[in-house]
């Protein structure tokens, strides 16, 4: 066999994926499993946004476009980051549209990194960053958190972590897996300590649309002492309920945005025509939508919440954003006749039919990431099971 990529080998492939595909074939055989494993809203694409892309296909809006998105898009999310987010001056030019946040961030990531650089960013941490940094070639470089500090990383911590070779800090609020945020002084502060350092900050900010009222969002590309060294990700996925879409945008440094624009150009191209005529739909016409999820993925969360509280020996973070509760299962571990998060998940899927992920995942070993992104129903049945398991197993 001949010597494969040592940067694509040294990289985990996706394990919520993985989860989902063995749930997936599970259920596939007639079992009933309970999937709360998957990072997607429930509810279908609203109407609207259907309704553009029938008229995209019916107009033949089915050609190549502009490589970096079509200029009507690129301006209504300039317009969003100004609006919405408070970031400067934001030219539509220096806006890429690309195939879902994931491609967003990998474009990005592929232009800025040389061999040997780091990248920074605390755990628990979106799956995918350390695998996409170490195809890069650059490193991971990974700081601790803990639920007393709801998984946050505090200036301190910044401070100690950032050396000569930090490429990139990555920040993602609302938080996967966790949901946790950080306020708009907690940012400053960590802005404070970026301003000394010459690094880029790539703010995650796929989550925004998704909050309960705890922490007010804010995008740190909002901080004039470092804006000009900002990349703002968003995308429809999780905003608009619009995951299999595959629209992801950006906004950053103008040198940056065009060299990640020249990745996707000889990759994959302008991101799906018709997708893109959606999604300007979805930045348009939608807030009534978006409010109505959000006010429903609330009422979830105080639901979910009380079926934690009465399960003994696992305790949780109440989630400020997103649709996930992250529950340390530590505790109960430490009676079990399983030692990891990742054993418990795996008995809970064979045994007890529940799929969810493990920590270890998000680098967090010793807890469990639900979704709640599920109905009443499906939500209930899942965590009696999850009960269920660590009765089974203590
Ligand atoms: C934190 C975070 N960033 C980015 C993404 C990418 O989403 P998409 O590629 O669907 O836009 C996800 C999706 O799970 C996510 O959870």
């Amino acid at each position: 066999m001949m010597k494969l990529s040592e940067r694509v080998l040294s990289a985990n492939e996706s394990q919520t994926l993985a989860i989902n595909a063995k749930a997936k074939a599970m259920k596939a055989q007639g079992i009933d499993v309970v999937s709360l494993s998957t990072g997607e809203p429930d509810f279908p694409t609203p109407q609207v946004v259907k309704d553009a892309a029938i008229k995209a296909i019916n107009d033949n809006f089915t050609y190549y476009t502009e490589g970096n998105g079509i200029p009507e898009l690129r301006k209504a999310i300039a317009e969003k980051f100004m609006k919405e987010n408070g970031l400067p001056d934001v030219k539509p030019e220096n806006v890429l549209v690309s195939t879902g946040g994931k491609h967003s961030i990998f474009n990005v990531l592929l232009a800025m990194c040389n061999e040997g650089d780091e990248v920074l960013m605390n755990a628990p941490y979106w799956v995918s960053y350390p695998a996409m940094i170490q195809i890069c070639g650059a490193k991971p470089i990974i700081v601790e958190t803990t639920l007393e500090n709801r998984f946050k990383m505090t200036p301190a911590q910044l401070e100690a972590a950032l050396t000569p070779k930090t490429k990139c800090v990555i920040l993602n609020s609302p938080s996967n897996p966790t949901g946790t945020m950080y306020t708009p002084d907690e940012i400053k502060t960590l802005a404070k300590v970026l301003e000394k350092h010459e690094c880029f900050i790539l703010s995650d900010e796929l989550y925004e649309k998704i909050s309960f009222g705890s922490v007010q969002h804010f995008s740190i590309g909002s901080i004039p002492e470092i804006a000009d060294r900002v990349i703002t990700v968003n995308g429809v996925s999780k905003a608009y309920s619009m995951t299999g879409w595959r629209i992801g945008y950006m906004t950053g440094p103008a040198a940056l945005m065009k060299e990640a624009a020249k990745v996707q150009g000889q990759s994959t191209s302008n991101p799906n025509s018709i997708a893109q005529k959606a999604a300007l739909a979805a930045l348009l016409h939608t807030a009534e939508d978006v409010e109505r999820m959000r006010k429903e993925f609330a009422r979830r969360r105080e639901m979910v919440a009380k079926l934690f509280s009465a399960i003994p020996g696992v305790d949780f973070l109440m989630p400020d954003g997103a649709f996930y509760m992250f529950v340390d299962i530590s505790k109960a571990l430490q009676s079990m006749r399983v030692k990891t998060s990742f054993e418990f998940c795996q008995e809970a899927l064979d045994k007890h039919h529940l799929a969810v992920v493990p920590g270890e995942a998000f680098g967090a070993p010793g807890c469990v990431r639900f979704s709640f992104a599920a109905s009443d129903e499906t939500l209930q049945k899942g965590i009696a099971r999850f009960a269920e398991a660590i009765k089974a197993l203590s």
